[in-house]
């Protein structure tokens, strides 16, 4: 039988893939069958990670850099290329978020986070659909959020720098799309990583998100990145310049 889903013999690139939703992405983008390249900027973190894979039989590597350093990204598509021949899948995931009040926001933390959540994106992409364009086709997967289309106080950078994510992802696909390339966004909703333990950890918090949320509960990781193995697969071949929300019908909450 056919399997439209499997990922047998494609190389992926995944930004902020040594934790939550990047890591959980990596992990099932390998379980499908691809080799993943990992980034994070630890080192260390990297290679328990690739040991983690390759202890279930998986394919993976690290690549050590900030996505905040251009060179970084561009040298780490020129060695995925130079390694294995060609680059199928790049996974813009690495993210922050700054919580304080619009009158308190300092400029060059709006740019910090500007520079991770969406001139990374920008950059890997740019330099993915080189390989991609010679191949004539590749999968670029962004990880926005739901919080790009809907807003909470405090977060202004990272509303901004998620909505630009979002509109970046369809001027992607407008002008890849002749290439065979597809670009497409993952919107997800509250999901239990790091990033939002501070939220977790705040017991009024948690249940505002459970009560806000019709599926009455947080995402796990892993919800998110069954969608990125769809995105990336040749099940999702004609879906492109897509936002698609996984966050449990709490956009559409009135
Ligand atoms: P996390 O904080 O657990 O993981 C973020 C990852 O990005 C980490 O691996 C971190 O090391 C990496 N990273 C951060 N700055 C980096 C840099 N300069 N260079 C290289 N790597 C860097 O957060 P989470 O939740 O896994 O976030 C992943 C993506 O999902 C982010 O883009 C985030 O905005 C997005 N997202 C998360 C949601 C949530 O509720 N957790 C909801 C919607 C979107």
């Amino acid at each position: 039988m056919e399997m439209p889903f499997a990922l047998t013999g494609k190389v992926a690139l995944v930004t902020g893939g040594s934790r939550g939703i990047g890591w959980t992405i990596s992990r099932a983008l390998a379980a499908a069958g691809a080799h993943v390249v990992i980034n994070g900027r630890d080192a260390k973190a990297l290679d328990a990670r690739v040991a983690e894979l390759a202890a279930e039989g998986l394919a993976g590597s690290a690549a050590a850099f900030d996505v905040g350093d251009e060179a970084g990204i561009v040298r780490a598509v020129e060695q995925t290329v130079e390694r294995h021949g060609h680059l199928d899948i790049a996974v813009a995931n690495a993210g922050i978020n700054h919580r304080v009040p619009l009158t308190e926001f300092a400029t060059a933390d709006f740019q910090r986070v500007l520079d991770v959540n969406l001139n990374s994106y920008f950059i890997l992409a740019r330099e993915a659909a080189r390989p991609m364009i010679r191949q004539r086709g590749g999968r670029i997967i962004v990880v926005a959020s739901m919080m790009g289309q809907i807003a909470r106080p405090g977060i202004a950078a990272y509303v901004a720098s998620k909505g630009g994510a979002a509109a970046l992802t369809k001027a992607l696909a407008v002008e890849l799309g002749e290439h065979g390339i597809t670009c497409n966004a993952i919107c997800p909703g509250f999901t239990r990583t790091d990033m939002t333990q501070i939220m977790q950890d705040n017991a009024e918090v948690t249940t505002w998100v459970e009560s806000r949320t019709p599926l009455r509960r947080w995402a796990d990781p892993r919800e998110v990145a069954s969608v990125a193995v769809f995105l990336a697969s040749e099940g999702a071949s004609y879906i492109t310049g897509h936002s698609l929300n996984v966050d449990g019908g709490f956009a559409i909450n009135a």
